[in-house]
């Protein structure tokens, strides 16, 4: 199980020591919000830039914004290892992925709760990360839609079938309560900010995190 505290949830005035107390995460993740896609504007560029200077961390970048073909190079370039765009974002989700694929980077897809699994299912084959959301996304805090459980089921049936080793990350108010359902269900990447970052810093909210994962099945 890779775990991915989100940055949207850390102290941006420490952006660097927030980084290093995660360093023993697998994943940054970096949440991207343009004020039109999700009510919510966060941060964009430069930000991930700074935190790839700051860090080694594997940069996984959620474009929660319209159209996001316009920004996949610049992310590229400002240091995402991986770029998840979302199926209502973009008329040509296939096409989005290939740009991703052929910008040397790990290509994601992701969908809103209220989106049919259907949607994402043509591109499964040629994704790296599949991200069920499990809150309507724009904002950190919410609490986790119980039906997310069935949708990572259902994906991960869909995934195995296809012989697929895709990560199978779920991020929306993931924490050391749902975390061992979610692994159980067939998850391979968990995303959490408040329950990283939230009480007593990022390192004890990971050690949390991943302490209630321990004897979960692993993938
Ligand atoms: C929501 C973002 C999430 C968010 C998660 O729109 O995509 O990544 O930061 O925050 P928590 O874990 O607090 O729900
Ligand atoms: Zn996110």
């Amino acid at each position: 199980m890779k775990l991915a505290p989100s940055l949207l949830a850390c102290d941006f005035t420490r952006l660097g020591e927030e980084l290093r107390s995660i360093q023993g995460a697998d994943w940054a993740h970096v949440d991207v919000m343009d004020g039109q896609f999700v009510p919510n504007i966060s941060f964009g560029l430069p930000i991930l830039a700074a935190a790839r200077r700051a860090s080694g961390l594997y940069m996984d970048v959620h474009l929660m914004i319209d159209s996001p073909e316009r920004y996949l190079r610049d992310f590229a370039e400002a240091g995402a290892d991986g770029l998840t765009v979302h199926v209502e974002a973009t008329r040509h989700i296939h096409r989005a992925v290939q740009m991703i694929r052929e910008l040397g980077k790990h290509a994601g897809v992701t969908l809103n709760p209220g989106t049919p699994l259907e949607a994402v299912r043509p591109v499964l084959a040629d994704v790296d990360t599949v991200l069920v959301m499990s809150v309507n996304p724009g904002f950190g805090g919410q609490k986790f839609l119980p039906q997310s459980l069935e949708r990572v089921r259902t994906l991960r049936r869909w995934l195995d079938d296809l012989g697929s080793a895709a990560t199978l990350q779920v991020d929306g108010g993931v924490s050391a309560a749902n975390a061992r359902a979610l692994a159980d269900a067939g998850a391979t990447c968990l995303v959490a900010g408040s329950a990283v970052f939230g009480a007593d810093g990022g390192a004890a909210g990971l050690e949390r995190l991943s302490a209630s994962l321990s004897g979960a099945a692993r993938k």
